[in-house]
């Protein structure tokens, strides 16, 4: 099930490491919207600023906490922060599908990535309410739904903004795009067939097959970063963007370990429960 589906939790913690991540995340994001705006929208620039402000000053704060219980206390302010700066894409998205903003570099689908990103990093704030998880393999399905349709977007992004010179890099990117919708898909079909029960061999199967691509992809990216910084690839792409599209391939792959561990956990418990 997709993101904005109210059942969908993720099956990540709540903790000191995946705030850190997601702020950063967040203010980077309000830094790639400004630049991307057209420069007569003094408006939306404005508040975009002051989003990179908040998030800015989160950061700070969150990295002189130790601790959890610290973190704790700061949670409702940073989910006030984050259901705002939500709002504010999805109004940004309605104004350029509806056209009502010409120009600029904001693809609408960029728009709409980072807004199912904050919504993501909202549902794991609001775990503070409640972190029991039913059917664990209900959340570890989404989360690869989530993650997979992220990756398979970040290829279009660098597809698209590559100078159209750039042949042999434009065709890997294609070749990994069109892999990374297939796995999407494959992981729509457990989202049905595994709903409620538990994961199954099958499903550990294409586990291995992920986190296998979701290595060559993080290659790839390092290797983008590297020739974009050295300014040896063409494109429209900022270093920042290209080290923000790496660290988060970086972090899917700390999620399929912790994946993988929940899986070796059940394994061994059946194994108990038959002996
Ligand atoms: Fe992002
Ligand atoms: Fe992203």
């Amino acid at each position: 099930m997709d993101i904005f589906c109210s059942e969908v939790q993720p099956f990540v913690p709540l903790n000191l490491h995946e705030v850190r991540f997601w702020l950063r995340i967040m203010k980077e994001h309000s830094l790639f919207i400004k630049l991307g705006l057209p420069c007569d929208q003094t408006d939306l620039i404005r508040e975009a600023q002051e989003f990179y402000n908040v998030f800015e000053d989160l950061e700070k704060t969150v990295c002189r906490v130790s601790c959890e219980t610290d973190l704790k206390r700061l949670i409702g302010k940073i989910i006030v922060a984050v259901k705002n700066f939500f709002c504010y894409k999805r109004h940004l998205l309605h104004l350029l599908i509806e056209c009502r903003i010409r120009g600029g570099a904001n693809y609408p689908l960029l728009i709409d990535h980072i807004s199912r990103e904050a919504m993501y990093f909202l549902k794991i704030l609001e775990k503070i309410k409640c972190d029991e998880m039913e059917y664990p393999v209900d959340s570890i399905v989404s989360e690869n739904v989530f993650w997979l349709r992220i990756m398979a977007d970040h290829l279009k992004f660098i597809r698209g903004l590559l100078d159209p010179s750039e042949r042999e890099v434009w065709n890997t990117s294609n070749a990994l795009s069109d892999k990374f919708d297939q796995l999407q898909l494959h992981a729509r079909d457990f989202d049905s067939m595994l709903w409620h029960i538990r994961p199954n061999n099958d499903f550990s199967r294409f586990e291995t097959e992920v986190t296998n691509s979701m290595v060559e992809l993080r290659e790839f990216k390092v290797t983008a970063e590297e020739l974009i910084k050295e300014c040896a690839v063409l494109s429209l792409i900022p270093p920042l963007l290209a080290d923000h599209v790496r660290r988060e391939a970086e972090h899917f792959l700390e999620i399929l370990e912790l994946i993988q561990n929940e899986m070796d956990d059940c394994h061994q418990q059946k194994i108990v429960c038959c002996d």
